[in-house]
């Protein structure tokens, strides 16, 4: 199993290229299941998460192409795959699949929609929380289908199709949000969603789906609305930008010091996670050609955050901005509202020297402590990238096990900072 070994102490200084989003691609790339016709991606990144989805969609009969390295691409980033679902020959979504990533689980819109079938395996408990799929399954009832639960399996059906519902969210669901309104392009009639989520990542799949035919209103907001149509066709969509990607990489620069270039990043994306670090002393510059983040000698101040939904401060940077406060010149207070059991770094940050004191939900940094290299061990994506900007920041050796959880989100990690002075290498046993 590979690790990553860090010597920190170097700051960053240099361009980073920002992917595509992990997570608009997935969504995106299931989306290729409602129409018999080609869909092109472009930038999609090179991540684990977008091969196992890969795996699980061939298995329902689609065929995948990718585009072979353009000039224009000579620095590696995202590739060009066109899928195709002419048809779909299988709607079960096995356990072996789905157990590998839970986005898989919403094969389950797309097949109801078009197949009026679907038996999918549920995924199960992670390392974030218990994460079940009640929304889901509210929803796509709403929509007129009959949801058994069977030996781990959901087991959905709706011989006559889906029909148009009027729908609230019990809670906002991100993946509820992309399931229920890529069933509904195909449902007959109106569908209205409300309490929808309304992150940017549903907006890039309400505008693929828009490409491919679909009818839908209100992506961005609370309530999006979905006029049913008969058929989606084939169309060509570019993957936006990895807002998760961008903040870390980021939040890397203000801990380390130095000044970066985030190459294609978008300041609207990430605008509430930008504040807080204009407020923690970070110099945040929005350029035509993306985003100039530097910190160079200013003391970086403590500042307290909320995890939200969109527009909010997002989960998903929530470790990171845990390893940049335990630089701060003082105490900051961190609540996780989204993930019950999203704190597992804090005892590995605690490994490098952080002081970080937990209660239920909320954990409180002491800062600033002085970080020293360690052997370290991730449990999930966003920890195990906390615990890499730990050690570009901590005196001495770093060492991250585990390595394959940064293989699912962070494409060419090693390379982009150790591209702008990291001392970062992949190791393989
Ligand atoms: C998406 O997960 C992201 N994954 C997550 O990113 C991200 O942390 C999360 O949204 C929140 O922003 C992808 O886009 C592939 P949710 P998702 O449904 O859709 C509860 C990463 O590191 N809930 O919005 O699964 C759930 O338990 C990953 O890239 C129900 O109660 O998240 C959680 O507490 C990790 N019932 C809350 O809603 C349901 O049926 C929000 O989860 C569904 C969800």
């Amino acid at each position: 199993m590979d690790s990553i070994r860090v010597v920190g102490g170097n700051r960053l200084n240099g361009t980073i290229p920002i992917s595509g989003a992990k997570n608009a691609a997935l969504p995106l790339m299931i989306a290729s299941l409602l129409t018999e016709e080609e869909l092109i991606l472009e930038n999609v990144p090179h991540l684990a998460d977008v091969e196992s989805l890969i795996r699980i969609l061939t298995n329902h009969g689609v065929d995948y192409h990718v585009a072979g390295k353009r000039r224009a691409h000579a620095n590696q980033q995202g590739r060009n795959i066109a899928f195709r679902a002419a048809e779909i020959v299988d709607t079960t979504a096995p356990y072996e699949l789905v157990s590998k990533m839970r986005a898989s689980f919403w094969v389950i819109g797309p097949l109801l929609a078009r197949m009026h079938k679907a038996r999918v395996s549920l995924p199960g408990g992670c390392a974030i929380g218990t994460r079940p799929v009640d929304l889901f399954i509210a929803s796509l009832e709403a929509m007129g289908a009959a949801i058994d639960i069977d030996h781990g399996y959901a087991v959905a059906s709706a011989p006559g199709g889906l029909k148009g519902a009027d729908f609230t969210f019990a809670k906002v669901s991100v993946g509820a949000t992309h399931v229920a309104m890529m069933a509904a392009t195909l449902a007959r009639g109106k569908t209205v969603l409300r309490n929808a989520a309304r992150e940017p990542e549903v907006v890039d799949l309400a505008n693929c789906l828009t490409a491919m035919g679909a009818r839908i209103s209100g992506a961005g907001t609370g309530t999006i609305t979905i006029e049913g149509v008969e058929a989606l066709h084939g169309a060509r969509h570019r993957v936006l930008p990895d807002r998760i990607e961008t903040g870390t990489y980021a939040m890397a620069v203000a801990m380390t010091g130095g000044e970066v270039l985030l190459q294609d990043a978008e300041a609207a994306l990430l605008q509430n996670a930008l504040d807080v670090l204009i407020k923690a002393g970070v110099e945040v510059e929005e350029r035509n050609d993306g985003l100039r983040i530097a910190r160079n000698g200013a003391a970086i101040r403590p500042v307290n955050i909320v995890t939200e939904p969109f527009p909010g401060f997002p989960t998903d940077l929530q470790a990171q901005f845990m390893a940049l406060m335990t630089q701060a010149e003082g105490d900051s207070i961190i609540r996780e509202t989204i993930f019950e059991n999203r704190f597992m770094h804090v005892q590995e940050l605690a490994r490098l020297g952080a002081r970080i004191g937990l209660d239920g939900q909320t954990a409180t940094v002491h800062g600033p402590s002085r970080l020293c290299g360690a052997q370290v061990m991730a449990t999930d994506l966003r920890a195990s990238v906390s615990l890499v900007m730990a050690g570009l920041a901590a005196e001495g050796e770093t060492m991250i096990t585990r390595v394959y959880h940064l293989d699912r989100g962070f494409e060419h990690l090693e390379q982009k900072l150790s591209a702008c002075g990291a001392d970062i290498q992949r190791l393989s046993h």
